[in-house]
């Protein structure tokens, strides 16, 4: 049986208060998941601008992908640990970011049943 999986990122308007995205902004999402935070990031840094995105979740990274690729906007995405973000960065050309953030939170489709099997949360700071 298909079932949808959603995440609702709760914080997202106090996060772009802070973040504050705009045309020509670089922007390291390194906890990308659903893809929730980061699709608002990308609307919001077009034109000229550039989304990265870690997770160390390849499913989650798949469905963020379906869900970035309808901004039409500059997005790369990476399977990796953000403990690696010097690494990730070299890899994707960028030597300055001008935010970098983190959702350590636990996703929904975590706690659901039949989650069990996916990359289970790590929120180890490097
Ligand atoms: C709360 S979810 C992020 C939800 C996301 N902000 C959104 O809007 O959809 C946390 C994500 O962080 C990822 N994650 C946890 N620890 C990580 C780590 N050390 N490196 C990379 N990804 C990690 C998990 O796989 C999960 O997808």
């Amino acid at each position: 049986m298909d079932r949808e999986i959603r995440h609702i990122p709760v914080l997202l308007q106090p996060l772009l208060e802070v973040v504050r995205p705009r045309a020509g902004m670089v922007i390291i999402d390194c906890t990308v998941g659903l893809g929730g935070h980061s699709s608002e990031f990308l609307k919001r840094v077009s034109p000229g601008g550039r989304l990265i995105g870690i997770d160390f979740d390849p499913g989650n990274l798949e469905l963020a992908r379906a869900k970035l690729k309808v901004t039409g906007a500059r997005f790369d995405l990476f399977h990796n640990n953000f403990a690696a973000l010097p690494t990730v960065m070299t890899e994707a050309g960028v030597e300055r970011a001008d935010a970098i953030v983190a959702d350590l939170g636990v996703a929904s489709p975590l706690q659901r049943p039949g989650a069990i099997g996916r990359a289970p949360a790590d929120s180890r700071a490097a």
